[in-house]
């Protein structure tokens, strides 16, 4: 039975509550961050708590506590649960009140919940095969620079990919591709440059994707931040998502179409391996 964090107490898995009127359940009013755990310390944490605080601000969310305290919380839930490799879950939501769209953040309490999930992260199918993506239309709303918890589209997108005999999903809006259901895209021209689209309010600025991108540029891979559709991800040399569970994901074929000869890319494959080393490097 794991430890969870719930509203300021350790307490077990099978015994933490939270409202029924909370606005996250009611309203999807939270916000969220994973972090990923290598040999019992956190990757990238800093950037994680930093997009906490941007989520928050864009919606008018209060964060109570301070980044030491979140810093302490995680590492004493993966001290408690023994996470050697996994992921922390935390989420913040703006607070339980009885059931109204127009809300009054004085009276609210944000609520605060994590837990761990142990499994490996670096030896996985996917590091070994490579995932089989599908395109499909970006129905999302507006605002996917928010990392919030309305995820019943990426939820359903990935139910689709998997129906498709796919792992997962891209999504096009406007004729290119945005991102995955939950990580960013990357193409590989021919040439050996590193292709992802620039951010803005359709796609979420992936923690992943940033320390990715400085890599690169530092070990002298070209990086190109500009959009691109699906008919050139199928044309390209390589593919490959980035998050901060998977890390970098070799793409072995979009829509049917194969590419690297159906296996894992070796660009996509040295970035992965740099990624791993850098991050570590870097671990809290
Ligand atoms: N998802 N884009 C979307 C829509 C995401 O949900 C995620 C992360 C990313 C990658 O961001 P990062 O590198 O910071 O993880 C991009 C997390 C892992 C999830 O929902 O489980």
């Amino acid at each position: 039975m794991r430890t969870v964090f719930v509203n300021g107490e350790y307490v077990s898995e099978n015994e933490a509550k939270v409202s029924v009127f909370d606005r996250a359940f009611l309203f999807g009013d939270g916000i969220y961050e994973v972090a990923s755990v290598l040999g019992g310390k956190l990757i990238d944490f800093p950037a994680h708590v930093a997009r906490l605080h941007r989520s928050a601000n864009e919606l008018g969310m209060r964060v109570d506590v301070s980044d030491d305290e979140i810093l302490a919380i995680h590492r004493e839930l993966i001290s408690r649960n023994g996470v050697e490799e996994g992921v922390v879950y935390m989420q913040m939501t703006r607070g339980a009140i009885d059931r109204d769209f127009v809300f009054d953040t004085d009276k609210l309490k944000p609520t605060m919940v994590l837990f761990t999930q142990s499994r490996p992260l670096i030896e996985t199918a996917v590091s070994k095969n490579g995932m089989k993506i599908v395109s499909i239309p970006d129905l999302r709303w507006g605002r996917c620079d928010i990392k919030t918890v309305q995820l019943l589209y990426p939820s359903l997108g990935k139910m689709e990919a998997k129906s498709r005999g796919a792992d997962d999903a891209w999504m096009v809006r406007d004729g290119v591709v945005t991102e995955g259901t939950s990580n960013n895209a990357f193409i590989v021209t021919k040439s050996g440059a590193i292709v992802t689209r620039p951010l803005s309010n359709e796609i979420l600025p992936g923690i992943t994707r940033a320390a990715l991108m400085a890599y690169s540029a530092e070990s002298g891979t070209p990086v190109e931040e500009r959009a691109f559709t699906i008919e050139e991800a199928h044309d390209a040399a390589e593919a490959f998502i980035t998050s901060a569970s998977v890390f970098v994901g070799p793409v072995v074929s979009i829509d049917g179409v194969e590419l690297s000869g159906g296996k894992p890319g070796p660009v996509t494959l040295g970035l992965r391996k740099t990624y791993i080393e850098e991050s570590l490097k870097r671990a809290l």
